[in-house]
């Protein structure tokens, strides 16, 4: 039976054992998906033992170890190069090849699921980590109006602006913009607080994504919603979007996300009505 694994720290919670087996469903195909908690600073170690003990035939790679598995990859993609990330490791005999699935994921949910058209749209990104220059890339391709990094610490957000050809500017600099699409890919919600950005900013907003999820609206969806955004929205349906393209990477096969991500919902909204 072929293994796959997602690597990252922590990572016992993770949904995507979950998501694969689903998917794996869909197809009769037999798979077994597996969390591995990595140490921080411990990707090189920790491969080594799990293509030593396991041979996997592939990995998804999450927080904090998405450079780290860039690095170690022998050969990635175009888009993943652009991001200087890798979220899907593929073994390939000797060689492991990697790409980044994050920002398709991302575009499919908000264009299929969310019914979005990001063609034309002015977009906001909130945070120039890496979920934030992984997200400008991916809409590059896709004909937005414009595309806004911008972060709490200015500098970051220039550099990332530079890189990638897009706008910047500081949360303070929104002041005097408008948005169709703003997406929070700041770890913000880690503090348990939304990034201070200035509620006008969201008065022509059509669509706020936070990329963290949750069983209830978090800090950035409830300031979205209280400032006008039409519809809030959180990073499950990306989750599930992205894991099905490395699915789709690992297998050929390109599964249903929608029951996938209906029964997640379920279960989360099951959980807050106990
Ligand atoms: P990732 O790879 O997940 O994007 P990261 O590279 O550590 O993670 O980036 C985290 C992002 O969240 C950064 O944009 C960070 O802003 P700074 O560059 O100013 O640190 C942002 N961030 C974290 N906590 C935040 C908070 N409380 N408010 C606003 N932005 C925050």
């Amino acid at each position: 039976m072929d293994k796959y694994f997602v690597i990252g720290h922590p990572v016992k919670h993770s949904l995507s054992p979950e998501i694969h087996k689903m998917f794996a469903a869909q197809f009769d195909i037999e798979m077994s998906y597996e969390t591995r908690d990595f140490e921080p600073g411990g990707f090189i170690e920790g491969m080594a033992v799990l293509r030593r003990e396991d041979s996997p035939k592939g990995a998804n790679v999450t927080h904090p170890f998405k450079m780290d598995a860039y690095q170690y990859c022998d050969e990635v993609t175009p888009r993943a190069r652009k991001c200087e990330a890798v979220n899907t490791l593929i073994f390939d005999g000797n060689r492991v090849l990697g790409d980044t699935t994050d920002g398709k994921g991302f575009v499919n949910d908000v264009t299929q699921r969310c019914g979005a058209s990001l063609t034309g749209a002015r977009v906001l990104i909130l945070g120039a980590g890496g979920a934030g220059r992984g997200l400008a890339a991916a809409l590059q391709e896709e004909g937005c109006a414009r595309i806004y990094i911008a972060n709490r610490t200015p500098e970051r957000a220039h550099s990332a602006g530079a890189a990638l050809g897009c706008a910047s500017g500081s949360f303070v600099d929104l002041i005097s913009e408008k948005f169709d699409i703003i997406v929070n890919a700041t770890s913000a919600a880690f503090s348990g607080a939304a990034p201070a950005v200035p509620n006008c900013v969201f008065s022509e907003c059509s669509l706020a994504v936070d990329l963290t999820y949750a069983a209830l609206p978090t800090p950035f969806m409830q300031l979205a919603k209280e400032s006008g955004a039409v519809r809030v929205e959180d990073g499950l349906g990306m989750l599930v979007a992205q894991a099905a393209e490395s699915f789709a990477l690992w297998t050929g096969r390109m599964p249903d996300t929608k029951p996938v991500y209906e029964k997640l919902r379920a279960a989360f909204d099951a959980s807050v009505a106990l």
